[in-house]
């Protein structure tokens, strides 16, 4: 241990802000450069109190990673997604998780408004027909359209509602689904995903990963959805069915997808690759420099508060505040 300096192990490789940011006032540990990983982390775990967590692949830090970390108090976690982190285990053993929610809600609705609108006016292939010298021949082919369509969106949370505002401004009626109806809410509240997705010619999906949703877009939803519909997810890969999906594309059951994540990132079914109804992102929601600059330092400050003894900025419902050893 460096000076009194607390350790920090960091699980995959983050943004040169938050390496630079977290080594300054910690003695950071880079689980990814480890040419042993198990060793590391056997070193670690007599004196181990924090975890930075996230990032390109979603490491898991799960019940087994943590039951090994006795001195574990708090996981800083990047993303707002935390469904690689077991935080029901965390809570239950007194230590906090923090994720890196606001600070990207704006992007990720942008994100989902521009993928929404690329997928029905087929912008990336009408692009790839201009570079393939393709309009000499003749005009790009019509194409669907955004006005007249109902919107559904699966998850309406901070991001999902940022959606919903954007698809108001394009003139869209939206309806939702979740767990339970929100108080104050203008948008039609739908208890049953099957019965809205008949209702609606686009479903946006905008809900947490995890058990809790896995698959819950499966081929009874995508057959509601119908042979105009057009489906957008720019949260989990887990959250749909993705063999159904891509059955749902290649029968045209569905009209087309945006997909911005998938069910094994950075892999992407050969099939949705070789198909023209879908329009696919490498999970870029949140990914322009002011915003990922901003999730980084949140990773950060989350740290620097837990370090000086302080509530965490942003700790996750699963785990309380001050936590409760059990
Ligand atoms: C992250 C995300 O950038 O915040 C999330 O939950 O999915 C993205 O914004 C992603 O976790 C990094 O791969």
């Amino acid at each position: 241990m460096a000076g009194n300096k607390a350790d920090v192990l960091m699980m995959e490789q983050l943004a040169p802000i938050a390496i630079e940011g977290i080594g300054k006032a910690f003695t950071l540990h880079k689980l990814w450069e480890a040419p042993d990983r198990e060793r590391l982390i056997g070193e670690l775990s007599p004196r181990l109190r924090a975890i930075a967590a996230g990032g390109p692949f979603h490491d898991r830090v799960d019940a087994a990673l943590m039951a090994r970390l006795p001195k574990l108090e708090m996981i800083s976690s990047f993303g707002v997604g935390y469904d690689h982190v077991d935080a029901k285990w965390a809570g239950e053993h007194g230590i906090v998780v923090t994720n890196t929610p606001d600070v990207l809600n704006e992007e990720v609705a942008d994100t989902a408004l521009g993928l929404l609108l690329c997928t029905v006016r087929e912008l990336p292939q009408a692009e790839r027909y201009l570079r393939a010298g393709q309009w000499v021949n003749g005009e790009y082919r019509l194409t669907a359209s955004l006005r007249g369509r109902r919107a559904g969106i699966v998850g309406l949370g901070r991001i999902g509602k940022g959606i919903a505002r954007r698809l108001e401004a394009f003139g869209l009626p939206v309806a939702y689904h979740g767990r339970n109806p929100q108080a104050g809410v203008p948008y039609r509240y739908y208890p049953d995903l099957v019965e809205m997705a008949r209702d609606v010619d686009v479903m946006i999906v905008m809900t947490p990963g995890g058990a809790a949703t896995r698959h819950l877009i499966n081929a009874k939803v995508l057959d509601a959805l119908g042979p105009n519909g057009i489906f957008i997810n720019v949260s989990r890969g887990t959250v749909v069915d993705q063999d159904a999906l891509v059955a749902a594309l290649k029968e045209r059951k569905i009209l087309a997808a945006g997909l911005d994540v998938y069910a094994h990132e950075p892999n992407v079914p050969a099939e949705l690759l070789a198909m023209d109804n879908v329009v696919l992102l490498p999970h870029v929601g949140s990914g322009s420099i002011p915003t990922r600059d901003a999730m980084h330092q949140l990773v950060i400050d989350n740290l620097m508060a837990w370090a000086a003894g302080k509530p965490p900025l942003t700790p996750v419902p699963e785990t309380p505040w001050p936590p409760r050893r059990t």
